[in-house]
């Protein structure tokens, strides 16, 4: 099958069936309460530095699609949101450019989105299948990108029918790498979860910003199962770190910049993650739907993510982010 045909059935199985084998790793919290917070609500500052840009919040639209079918349309809805909202965007796996070039089409839109950071993506696992710095650089150029996120998915490959890997020895080719590419590496998983383990090794060769996506949200594992006929993907979808276990684990590796995705699903999720440790969020499902739909579709549900961060950030009376991820979040007893 080709890489646009999987990805369309990725579309329609994230659409259509269950891909949540459990409830968000956020919804265990509550926000400690301030009866009198001393702030106005309007007041409170979202705001924060990323990739050098002034951002409207801490909020990354996740790495998704482009290539197939829906792919421009996709794109182009979230590109027009991200710059009108003011946050970054991460476009889905691009490989499928380096083999048919004429699929360039669906991630051409960087100048719908000419302010915000915009990142390019790829998995991890294609160091090992003839792709190196030249290709990434390549992916980089094409989309004029601020960085890449390079993926890490083993699992879902394993699962995936028509798989990649041979995950061996891609700590040490990464490091080689790195050097050479000319814009910041992300590395980020795709809902199983990073280790601390892991996160401490990516560390130690120079990369500085790990999105965790951990369980709770999407699981790749069950998508790739709807795609067989047995039940590996039963058996493995609900195998991962929850996203709130990868923060705290992770957020002891000095100097890490981390990126909470995975069961995010409003605003107070979001606080919650800044509050676990980690300084920024994303998700990737919910916006599938009105990604399809329009850009005013993803405008209203980003607008609807900021005014409950605001609201969370009121309850406790935290004036800006940094007071914000002072605060430590209580469990619901
Ligand atoms: C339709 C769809 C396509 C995705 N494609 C990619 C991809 O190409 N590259 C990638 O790194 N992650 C991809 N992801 C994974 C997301 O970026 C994210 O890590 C994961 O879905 C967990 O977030 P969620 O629970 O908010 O969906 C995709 C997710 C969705 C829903």
């Amino acid at each position: 099958m080709s890489i646009k045909q999987r990805k369309l059935q990725h579309i329609k199985i994230v659409l259509e069936k269950d891909t949540q084998p459990y409830p968000s790793s956020f919804d265990k919290y509550v926000l400690p309460h301030k009866a009198l917070p001393e702030i106005d609500l309007k007041e409170i500052n979202t705001s924060v530095n990323f990739f050098s840009k002034k951002i409207s919040f801490p909020f990354i639209i996740a790495s998704m699609t482009g290539g197939e079918e829906f792919g421009k349309t996709i794109n182009t809805n979230l590109a027009i949101a991200a710059e009108k909202n003011n946050i970054p965007l991460a476009l889905g796996s691009m490989r499928v450019i380096l083999k048919k070039p004429e699929t360039l089409d669906s991630f051409n839109i960087r100048h719908l989105c000419p302010s915000i950071p915009l990142f390019a993506n790829m998995g991890l696992v294609q160091l090992n299948y003839g792709y190196g710095a030249k290709e990434i650089n390549k992916l980089i150029d094409i989309i004029e990108a601020d960085g890449i996120f390079l993926h890490i998915n083993h699992l879902q490959e394993a699962i995936q029918p028509e798989g990649d890997t041979n995950f061996k020895g891609l700590i040490d080719k990464l490091a080689k790498i790195l050097p050479k590419i000319k814009k910041t590496v992300l590395i980020k998983e795709v809902g199983n979860g990073i280790d601390k383990e892991t996160a401490k090794k990516l560390s130690e060769i120079g990369v500085e910003w790990i999105d965790v996506a951990g369980g709770g949200g999407t699981s790749w594992p069950w998508v790739e199962g709807y795609r067989r006929d047995d039940d590996l993907g039963d058996i493995f979808k609900a195998e991962s770190i929850p996203t709130d276990q990868c923060l705290t684990d992770c957020r002891e590796i000095q100097d890490l910049k981390l990126i909470a995705c995975g069961g995010i699903r409003n605003g107070k999720h979001i606080a919650l993650s800044l509050m676990l440790g980690a300084d920024m969020a994303s998700c990737a499902k919910p916006l599938l739907q009105p990604a399809l739909e329009s850009p005013e579709a993803c405008i209203k549900l980003l607008e609807k993510y900021k005014k409950e961060l605001q609201i969370s950030m009121f309850i406790m009376g935290a004036k800006n982010i940094e007071e914000l991820k002072s605060i430590k979040p209580k469990l619901i007893a």
